[in-house]
C-alpha cells in the first residue's frame, strides 16, 4: 500500500522531535497506521541547519507555501507557531484538500472558529493533540473517551513554564529569573515567554479545552487572563503554612447563568492531587457527571513528549482518510450544527474562594470594621490569621474567605484599603478545593 506523504513545516522543538519519533518507530506507527507514515518535504528558514537533521533524502526548502501547495502531499503538520503565516499556510493547506496537523494553541484560540469551519466546508481534518497539554492525550479523553458525560468543569495546570518556575521558587527558594532561563534552555518556553508567564498560553489552550467540554464556540478573547509575574515569594510561603500551594490554573466550569474561563495563580489543598503536579508536569481534572472526576498526568511540553501527539494525530487522520467527512469525529467533540451559544461569563460573576492579605494599625476594632465590611458583601469568612510585621504598631492579616461572588470580593477590598487604618493594598488571590 501506498505510503502517507506528510509535508513537515518548522523542525525547531516539536517538528525535530516529530522526525526522530517517526523515523525512529516508523514500523510500530506502521502497524498502527495500517499504511507507513512519510515525512517527504520539510520547509525551515535555516535550511543548512535542518539538512544535518534530515540527510539528503528528504527535501528541505524555505517556501512553507510550496510544501503546501504540492500535490504529493496528504497530511500538512504545521510546527511553525505564531497566528500570522501559520494562520495563512493552515487555510491555504485546507483549500488544496490536505489534511492538517498542528501543535499551534495560539493559532486555533484566536482562529479555530474560522479554520475548522473551513476544514468542515472542505472535508478535512485538523487535528491538534499536540496543542493541549502536549503529551497528555487530553482532547483525545475529553472529545471520544467521556462523550456520555454531561461535563460539569475542567481545571488544570497546563503551562509547564510557569508550573516549573513556582515548583522551583517554592523548593529551591530560587529566584523567578533563573528558574525561567532554566525552564527557556530545556525548550519548555513559548518563542515569547510572556505568553508563558502572563497566563496567555494556558489560556489559549483552556479556551480549545472550554469549546470541547461544552461545546461552545473558540472564544480565546472572552478568557478572564492573570500570570504569575505579580506574585510574591511572601504569599508562595504563607500558602504553604496555611495548607495550600499556589498553582497557575486554567478553569473552566458550567454554571446555570454561563460559563467560567479563567486562569490565574490559585491556592489549592497541599493534600489536592493538582498541588502535587510539580516541574514542567501538567496535569489536566475533568469531572463528569456520569463518571466523577478523572485526572490526566504527563509532560506537557518538550520534543519528544509532544511530538507524541503529533504523531498520534498523524496516525488518527491516516486511519480516518477513507472514512466519509460525517462519520468522523468532530473538531470540536459536538456536531458543528450542534454547538450552544452559552454565555462566557464576566470575571465579575465567578465565585470562588478567596485568600486576602493586608496590613493594619495594630488598634481596637480594627478587626470589627474588617468583618463588618466582609459581612456586608455576603463575604464569609472561612479563617483568619493575625501576624506581627516588621514595625512594631503594625500587623498583617490573612483572611481566608468562603465561596464568595467576585464582584463583591471587589467592592470589599475597595472598601478596606479606604479604611483608616488599613497601611497596604489588598493581596487577592483565588483559591479552589478542587472538590
Ligand atoms: P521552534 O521555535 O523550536 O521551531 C519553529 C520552527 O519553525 C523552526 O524550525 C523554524 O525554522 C520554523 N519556522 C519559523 N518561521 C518559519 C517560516 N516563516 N517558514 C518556514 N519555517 C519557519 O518552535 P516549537 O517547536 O517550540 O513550537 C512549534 C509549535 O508547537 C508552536 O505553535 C508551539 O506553541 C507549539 N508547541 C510547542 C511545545 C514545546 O514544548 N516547545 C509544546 C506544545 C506545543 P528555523 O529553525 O530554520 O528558524
Ligand atoms: N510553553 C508551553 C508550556 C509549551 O510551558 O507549557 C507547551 O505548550
Amino acid at each position: 500500500m501506498e505510503s502517507i506523504k506528510v509535508g513537515l513545516l518548522g523542525l525547531g522543538v516539536v517538528g525535530g522531535g516529530t522526525w526522530k519519533v517517526l523515523a525512529r518507530n516508523a514500523r510500530e506507527i506502521a502497524r498502527r497506521a495500517g499504511r507507513n507514515i512519510e515525512v517527504t518535504r520539510v520547509a525551515v528558514r535555516d535550511v543548512a541547519k535542518a539538512r544535518k537533521l534530515l540527510g539528503p533524502d528528504v527535501a528541505v526548502g524555505a517556501d512553507p507555501f510550496e510544501v503546501v501547495r504540492d500535490p504529493s502531499i496528504d497530511i500538512v503538520v504545521e510546527l511553525i507557531g505564531g497566528d500570522t503565516v501559520a494562520r495563512e499556510l493552515v487555510l491555504e493547506a485546507i483549500a488544496q484538500g490536505k489534511h492538517v496537523v498542528t501543535a499551534n494553541k495560539a493559532l486555533l484560540a484566536k482562529h479555530g472558529s474560522e479554520i475548522f469551519a473551513a476544514a468542515s466546508a472542505r472535508g478535512v481534518m485538523v487535528a491538534f493533540e499536540a496543542a493541549v497539554a502536549g503529551g497528555i492525550p487530553i482532547i483525545k479523553a475529553i472529545r471520544e473517551g467521556l462523550t456520555a458525560n454531561r461535563i460539569e468543569w475542567v481545571a488544570g495546570i497546563i503551562n509547564g513554564t510557569t508550573n516549573f518556575i513556582l515548583s522551583e521558587m517554592r523548593s529551591r527558594g530560587l529566584p523567578f529569573a533563573t528558574v525561567l532561563a532554566e525552564a527557556q534552555a530545556l525548550g519548555y518556553a513559548e518563542a515569547d515567554p510572556t505568553f508563558d508567564i502572563e497566563g496567555i498560553d494556558a489560556a489559549h489552550k483552556l479556551t480549545l479545552l472550554a469549546s470541547l467540554a461544552f461545546g461552545i464556540p473558540v472564544q480565546f478573547d472572552r478568557a478572564y487572563i492573570e500570570g504569575i509575574s505579580s506574585l510574591a515569594a511572601e504569599d508562595i510561603k504563607l500558602a504553604e503554612r496555611l495548607g495550600y500551594r499556589i498553582k497557575l490554573l486554567g478553569i473552566t466550569k458550567r454554571r446555570p447563568e454561563g460559563i467560567e474561563l479563567r486562569v490565574h495563580p490559585a491556592l489549592v489543598p497541599t493534600r489536592s492531587l493538582l498541588a502535587n503536579v510539580e516541574g514542567a508536569m501538567n496535569a489536566v481534572l475533568v469531572r463528569g457527571d456520569a463518571v466523577g472526576q478523572t485526572l490526566y498526568y504527563g509532560k506537557g511540553a518538550g520534543e519528544e513528549p509532544t511530538a507524541s501527539s503529533v504523531v498520534a494525530d498523524l496516525v488518527d487522520v491516516t486511519r480516518l482518510l477513507t472514512a466519509d467527512p460525517e462519520n468522523r469525529v468532530p473538531h470540536l467533540a459536538f456536531q458543528p450544527d450542534a454547538m450552544d451559544d452559552t454565555p462566557i461569563l464576566s470575571i465579575d460573576d465567578v465565585r470562588t474562594s478567596y485568600y486576602l492579605r493586608f496590613s493594619v494599625a495594630d488598634q481596637p476594632g480594627v478587626l470589627a470594621d474588617i468583618a463588618r465590611v466582609l459581612a456586608n458583601g455576603g463575604i464569609s469568612i472561612g479563617s483568619m490569621i493575625q501576624q506581627p510585621s516588621e514595625s512594631a504598631d503594625t500587623a498583617e492579616l490573612i483572611f481566608l474567605t468562603h465561596e464568595a461572588v467576585e464582584r463583591n470580593v471587589n467592592e470589599a477590598i475597595a472598601k478596606i484599603e479606604a479604611l483608616p487604618f488599613v497601611r497596604s493594598s489588598v493581596t487577592r488571590i483565588r483559591m479552589e478545593s478542587l472538590a
